[in-house]
């Protein structure tokens, strides 16, 4: 997506060979036209899916994935990375450990906001070694409900998150694939 690629080469930092900055329009200030383009391209993309719900976690993917969500006409549930004490009543869990933070998470989501027999279609922001992403799979599996498809943003290709939900004839659509990086270079995967 040409757009995504011009915000990742304009304003888009590597941090090293591992990480991308990109605070000034995904993770931390959010460029809306571009969201809102993303969310059309994603809604595209997926339109004969028959999807049922949009699911993303919190915090960055919920940008993307609001839009796509409008395009495609359906709710947008987010999973949470904290639970608090109004989050009652019947919960889904799952342990999620992510490598780029080295921290550890429990993905939650109520039960009722992903019901059985649902088209899920998962959006997240970046797509690493794909922990994220196998973190939403449980939650799906556990609710009975079915992933139709998934949509991210960026895709880091050099790391092994898409190798791994290929594996599962899962379909991804990664609007920007990042084969190398360095301090003064990003190269796309076409
Ligand atoms: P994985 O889910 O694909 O295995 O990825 P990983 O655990 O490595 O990534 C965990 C967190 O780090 C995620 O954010 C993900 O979006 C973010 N991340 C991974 N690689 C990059 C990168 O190159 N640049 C940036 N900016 N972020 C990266 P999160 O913890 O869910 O945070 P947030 O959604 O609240 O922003």
């Amino acid at each position: 997506m040409k757009m995504l690629k011009d915000a990742i080469l304009n304003q888009g930092k590597a941090i090293n060979e591992h990480v991308l900055l990109v605070d000034s329009f995904l993770n931390h200030q959010v460029d809306v036209a571009l969201m809102d383009a993303i969310g059309a391209e994603f809604a595209a993309f997926f339109k004969d899916k028959k999807v049922d719900r949009v699911l993303t976690i919190e915090s960055s993917g919920i940008a993307p994935a609001a839009f796509t969500a409008k395009y495609l006409n359906v709710p947008l549930v987010i999973m949470k990375k904290q639970t608090s004490k109004i989050m009652t009543g019947d919960l889904l869990q799952t342990e999620v450990r992510s490598f780029t933070k080295g921290t550890e998470y429990q993905l939650t989501v109520k039960r009722m906001f992903l019901p059985k027999g649902d088209n899920v279609l998962f959006i997240d922001d970046f797509l690493a070694s794909g922990e994220a992403a196998f973190g939403a799979l449980s939650l799906i599996k556990k609710a009975e409900a079915s992933i139709c498809g998934i949509g991210i943003v960026i895709e880091k290709s050099f790391q092994d998150g898409r190798k791994r939900l290929d594996e599962l004839g899962i379909p991804v659509c990664s609007l920007a694939r990042i084969k190398h990086m360095s301090s003064n270079t990003i190269e796309f995967l076409e």
